[in-house]
């Protein structure tokens, strides 16, 4: 049984992220998997404080909250999906203070992890109308916020005219959108159905490896 976790990003009670989140528990749920809701309105999440502490040998953030708790759920479940509307061209506040705390996770001293391709991650944006570029802008930087708790597999769905907070509800493509991304998540196909890159796939960060910008600032300042 796949263990999926759902993040529901909304601040907005009863709206289309809300719905979506509804929707997709029901489709993963009917696809034999075991499913967790975390709804980020309901927790208080301290930001991170770039202390570095998570650093050092034992990796562990200084706040003791449900977010850090949420994160090590994350970083061991088989898939991961945000349901969120679009705010100025990301995500809402409250995520993104979520979000900066998997810097627990993205720990050179101790070596980045290798994404795997089996654990798939995806996200639905309900928004207004912001164009593609836009849309697919917002889901890359998803796509590397969940790469860093090693999920190795991206893909998303979009649902525009969201504004009013029954669209998802009635609106059967969108609904159909949501099935397909929860029936890929817990399938065993790596490939993403929409065939677009969110940019996880670059192979930047091998076991123990650093990424090259660290590599580059190191030599460079060996060199002056
Ligand atoms: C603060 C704020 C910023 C927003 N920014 C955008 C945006 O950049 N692009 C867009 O298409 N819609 C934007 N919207 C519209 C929401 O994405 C849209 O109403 C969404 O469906 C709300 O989701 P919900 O029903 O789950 O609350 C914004 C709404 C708010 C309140």
């Amino acid at each position: 049984m796949k263990n999926v976790i759902i993040i529901s990003g909304s601040p907005r009670v009863g709206g289309n992220s809300d719905a979506a989140t509804e929707f997709a528990v029901r489709e993963l749920k009917r696809r034999g998997a075991n499913v967790e809701v975390f709804r980020v309105r309901d927790e208080t999440i301290a930001p991170c404080i770039g202390c570095d502490a998570c650093m050092g040998e034992r990796e562990v953030c200084v706040h003791r909250d449900s977010a850090a708790e949420l994160i090590e759920r994350v970083f061991r479940a088989d898939a991961v999906l945000l349901c969120a509307p679009l705010y100025f061209m990301g995500v809402p506040g409250a995520v993104k203070v979520l979000f900066d705390r998997f810097y627990v996770h993205y720990n050179f001293p101790k070596g980045l992890k290798t994404p795997s391709p089996q654990r798939k991650s995806g996200v639905v944006f309900c928004y207004g109308g912001s164009p593609d570029d836009v849309l697919h802008r917002a889901s890359e930087y998803v796509a590397y916020c969940f790469r860093d708790l090693g999920y190795g597999s991206f893909d998303a769905a979009y649902c525009p005219m969201c504004k009013d907070k029954s669209t998802f509800s009635q609106t059967d493509e969108y609904q159909n959108r949501v099935a397909a991304l929860s029936d890929w998540l817990v399938s065993d196909e790596t490939r993403n159905r929409s065939g677009v890159s969110f940019g996880i796939e670059r192979d930047r960060f091998a076991d123990g490896a650093e990424p090259p910008e660290v590599t580059a600032a190191r030599q460079a300042q060996a060199q002056s």
